[in-house]
């Protein structure tokens, strides 16, 4: 159809629904959606589906990486039950290797013959979880087995664009020339192109997404904002391009830091400027860790625990994803007061529920953490929160992929399961390259005690998207007993059929173990289809997803 046919026929269609909105309104419903399929602010990128991998714990060895001679079923090395799991949920991007640890790591270390890779005092050694383990093993030591070359296979294999971050800290800017050259320039040109050829890799890898450092503010660096945007302009002046169109992230605040964000890009944009057009993204990184109610602002004490909590806990922990949406448009407009065109997008690297330690699956699984069904809301009502904001959010990678923070995926050795969050990335990926359209949620608030005071948080939330003739709708329904009875609209069309999806539990506490590995899973969702509205009854405490097809 013509887009003014389209228009046109929407329109009318819209009209239609108003009048018979009236009537239909007033059914047994207690909640209502409206979609308007012609307020769109963008395509969804793709990229906001991506992954976090970084060598801490359990997440490569272990996870990611088993080694060659592994009687676990590999490619290269790598765990091939983790590929074909990822490549169900189509993962676009994968960033590696940290996190902190990326800003104490020496890329040349990780190439050329395993067998003379240097090993190395891990950045995590000196993280109280580490202390625990008895043997300090390849998760303090780390052996470098897993490099540039095997991480670039593990993106091939998944079919994810790699997306490395650069260590600003503790090497200089020429070596992060170098990195990229090695990565990136033609066969048989440089040195370094003949080194990537003698390890099997003639081709160049054309990595285009290259982090800054990693936050800069603190175990990048400490910096002053005013010091890294020094360094920035220091390390991304000239880089080797070989025409593959990089895209620089420069390392964002801490949380919704705005003083840090306000004073980088006065630097960078007003006071010394400084136009790089490589320059696309600022990341943030946005962590669910306190989970105290106020009682403590103390790192560790704020911390939650992924299995023990009561329903409080439940919207506590919810309640703090939800903040994502407010960090998106505070920092987005402290961007636009200096960048005014927008051409700098958010990057939200590292995001997910972060609990006190005691639920890993092993005790080298340093930040091992349970994931139940509150964590498969909370990953839910983030991803929800990026395809609402499509025009400001271009890159988000879930912290992280395997054994960690708000991991899809939990293995040891040769026992592996999916976890709650892994089904939600699944039922999201319909959303990877969709228009993102404007959804309107009404629906009762959910009131719960908070230590003493009554509290609310909103029951029933989402986004939804349009590719084709099909119209992605995903929610979640935060309340832990009840129902939600919803009424779809659809502004600008007519429905011709829907099938619905739901990921529920009904103990708040539900989740995945290697005995029990499918406790939480996805079921069919009924939906009816009545005088052009979508009839639906949500589950308590779940995620939806329904795929309409238009009429
Ligand atoms: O994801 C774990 C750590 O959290 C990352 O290494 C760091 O960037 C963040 O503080």
């Amino acid at each position: 159809m013509e887009r003014r046919q389209f228009l046109r026929s929407s329109a009318l269609a819209g009209a239609v629904l108003a009048i018979a909105n009236k009537r239909a309104w007033a059914t047994s419903a207690d909640s209502y959606i409206e979609i308007f399929l012609d307020e769109s602010n963008g395509e969804i990128s793709p990229n906001i589906y991506g992954q976090f991998t970084e060598h801490i714990g359990g997440v490569i060895y272990d996870g990611v990486w088993v080694g060659e001679q592994s009687k676990i079923r590999n490619q290269f090395g790598i765990r091939s039950e983790l590929v074909d799991r990822m490549k169900e949920i189509q993962v676009p991007i994968v960033r590696w290797p940290g996190g902190c640890f990326a800003d104490s790591y020496d890329w040349k270390d990780g190439i050329g013959p395993v067998s003379e890779r240097p090993v190395r005092t891990n950045f995590w050694e000196v993280d109280g979880d580490a202390a625990r383990l008895h043997e300090k093993g390849l998760q303090v030591f780390e052996p470098n087995s897993f490099g540039t070359n095997e991480f670039m296979r593990f993106c091939k294999l998944v079919g994810a664009e790699p997306y490395i971050a650069a260590n600003l800290r503790s090497l200089p800017a020429l070596s992060f020339d170098h990195w990229v050259e090695y990565c990136n320039s033609p066969a048989r040109s440089t040195t370094l192109a003949k080194m990537r050829a003698e390890a099997g890799f003639s081709d160049p890898f054309n990595v285009k997404f290259w982090g800054i450092g990693n936050e800069s503010w603190g175990c990048g660096g400490s910096f002053t904002p005013e010091e890294y945007a020094s360094e920035f302009r220091r390390y991304t002046s000239w880089i080797p391009n070989y025409g593959v169109g990089l895209q620089l992230i420069g390392a964002g605040p801490n949380g919704n830091d705005t003083d840090w964000t306000h004073r980088f890009f006065e630097e960078i944009f007003t006071e010394h400027p400084y136009h790089n057009t490589s320059f696309m993204g600022w990341s943030i990184h946005h962590y669910a860790s306190n989970l105290s109610r106020g009682k403590t602002r103390d790192w560790v004490l704020g911390k939650g625990d992924a299995l023990k909590f009561e329903p409080a806990d439940w919207f506590e922990l919810l309640r703090e994803c939800d903040r994502v949406d407010r960090i998106i448009a505070d920092q987005w407009a402290i961007m636009g007061q200096y960048d005014t065109q927008h051409e700098v997008k958010l990057v939200v690297d590292e995001y997910g529920p972060w609990y006190r330690e005691g639920t890993e699956l092993d005790p080298t699984h340093i930040f091992g953490q349970q994931v139940t069904v509150r964590d498969a809301l909370a990953t839910a009502l983030t991803l929800d929160a990026f395809n609402r904001n499509a025009d400001k959010v271009s890159v988000a990678t879930c912290a992280q992929l395997v054994n960690n923070i708000n991991a899809l995926f939990l293995c040891h050795e040769d026992r592996f399961f999916t976890t709650p969050n892994f089904h939600v990335f699944k039922m999201y990926a319909a959303h990877q390259g969709a228009q993102s359209l404007r959804a309107n949620f009404s629906a009762p608030d959910v009131h719960y005690d908070r230590d003493g005071k009554p509290a609310s948080f909103w029951g029933l939330n989402g986004s939804a998207s349009r590719k084709g003739n099909i119209v992605t709708l995903t929610a979640v329904n935060s309340d832990l007993s009840r129902p939600s009875q919803a009424q779809v609209a659809l502004r600008g069309a007519t429905i011709a059929r829907c099938a619905g999806t739901a990921l529920a539990a009904s103990d708040m506490h539900a989740h995945n173990t290697f005995e029990n590995p499918d406790a939480v899973k996805t079921a069919p969702l009924d939906t009816s289809i009545s005088g052009g509205f979508l009839n639906v009854n949500i589950p308590p405490a779940s995620v939806i997803k329904l795929e309409i097809t238009l009429g």
